[in-house]
């Protein structure tokens, strides 16, 4: 049976998944609204993928036989100051998360729960990959710099996701 402590805190999990996803929309929506369709896309698809993520924590709660509590998820923004200033949110954002995965490693053992750590490794793995991909795309942001046509580009090929 899940701790006390645990299901709290997958609950917890569950919420910010959620705001990782409502995160993502809003990020899509301003760059569909300031002419980057690709980016849009690409962040759409983020948003929907967290949503996934979400699930599988409301699974697992009640697979494991807990109660899944939702709780009201808080406002991302909604305005950024350019393509660049907006995917190193993602990437720092998705730093966080990876905090937030192993954290809730260190209480699975802390809570002699196995089936819990078990269950977080596909996030781990999860993360490097999240991580890898925010990580290029700042990458590539920060050598086009200001150049419309660099930025097109990469509106482009993040639009092909
Ligand atoms: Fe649910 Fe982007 O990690």
């Amino acid at each position: 049976m899940l701790s006390e402590k645990l299901v709290a805190a997958l609950n917890d999990q569950l919420n910010a998944e959620y705001y990782s996803s409502y995160l993502y929309l809003a990020m899509s929506a301003h760059c569909e609204a300031e002419g980057f369709p690709g980016m849009g896309h690409w962040l759409r698809k983020q948003s929907e993928e967290e949503l996934g993520h979400a699930m599988k924590f409301y699974r697992f709660i009640l697979d494991r036989g807990a109660r899944v509590e939702l709780k009201s998820v808080e406002a991302p923004p909604n305005r950024w100051q350019s393509p660049l200033a907006l995917f190193e949110n993602v990437l720092e954002h998705e730093r966080k998360v990876t905090q937030r995965i192993w954290n809730l490693i260190d209480l699975s053992g802390a809570e002699k729960d196995p089936a819990t750590r078990v269950f977080l490794h596909w996030f781990v793995d999860e993360q490097v990959e999240e991580e890898a991909q925010a990580a290029l795309i700042v990458q590539r942001l920060r050598l086009v710099g200001d150049s419309i046509n660099g930025l097109f580009i990469i509106d482009r090929e993040l639009s092909t996701r």
